[in-house]
């Protein structure tokens, strides 16, 4: 996808907390992680698609050391705002340039993404490059969106590859790219409001092992 078609997450990275919804799906997705892999004091972490941080700082507490990426420069800044205001010193940023090659750092313990995968044109290869970073026992979390019609997102003009992931495509994801003990929990519905009513978005947790 070419840059112009992305959706524009720079412009909307200082309202992005404003949102009680997203903050509480940060949280619910936290909590779901803490249950599904119990992250210890020696981890190094990666939170690949980070925004602001919502569900960054919930682990960063209990693990050694965090590396947070994101393709958006906007939303980085807010969370290096957030870390140096809350004077946390075991946090690094990484903007990728996704109009360029990039790798990310390895010797990663636990890997987290939320919400950012059907973001993400190519899954599978993103998927076997998280696995070359990781240390062997490592641990890959990824919540993201239970299939979808297409109506989750606001912008219905934004360009968005996937209307969200059934849990056979994710897991299947997961296992050819080499990860072992594969299981999904569901993690909570996001609730909007579409032609009237009440729309359901189930949000789905994925965990494998290295
Ligand atoms: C819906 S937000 C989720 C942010 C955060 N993980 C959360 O749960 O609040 C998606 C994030 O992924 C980033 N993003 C989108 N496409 C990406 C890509 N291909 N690689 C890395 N980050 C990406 C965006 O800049 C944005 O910060």
């Amino acid at each position: 996808m070419k840059e112009h078609e992305r959706p524009d997450f720079d412009s909307r990275a200082a309202q992005w907390d404003n949102l009680p919804r997203r903050v509480a799906l940060g949280n619910a997705i936290v909590e779901a992680i803490k249950q599904e892999t119990d992250p210890q004091v020696w981890m190094k972490m990666l939170d690949y698609g980070c925004g602001t941080g919502l569900v960054t700082f919930g682990l960063q507490p209990l693990v050694k050391e965090v590396i947070a990426v994101d393709s958006s420069r906007g939303m980085l800044d807010q969370l290096e705002l957030k870390a140096r205001e809350a004077g946390i010193t075991n946090l690094a940023t990484v903007f990728i340039d996704l109009d360029n090659e990039w790798h990310l750092p390895d010797g990663i313990d636990l890997l987290v993404s939320s919400m950012t995968m059907h973001h993400v044109p190519e899954v599978a290869p993103l998927l076997a490059h998280f696995r070359e970073c990781m240390n062997t026992g490592g641990l890959l979390c990824i919540a993201d969106l239970e299939t979808e019609d297409g109506s989750f997102h606001d912008d219905a003009a934004a360009c968005i590859p996937h209307r969200g992931f059934a849990v056979t495509e994710m897991e299947q994801f997961f296992r050819v790219a080499g990860f072992k003990n594969v299981r999904t929990v569901r993690v909570m519905s996001v609730q909007k409001e579409r032609d009237g009513k009440l729309h359901e978005y189930p949000v789905n947790l994925t965990v494998g092992s290295v």
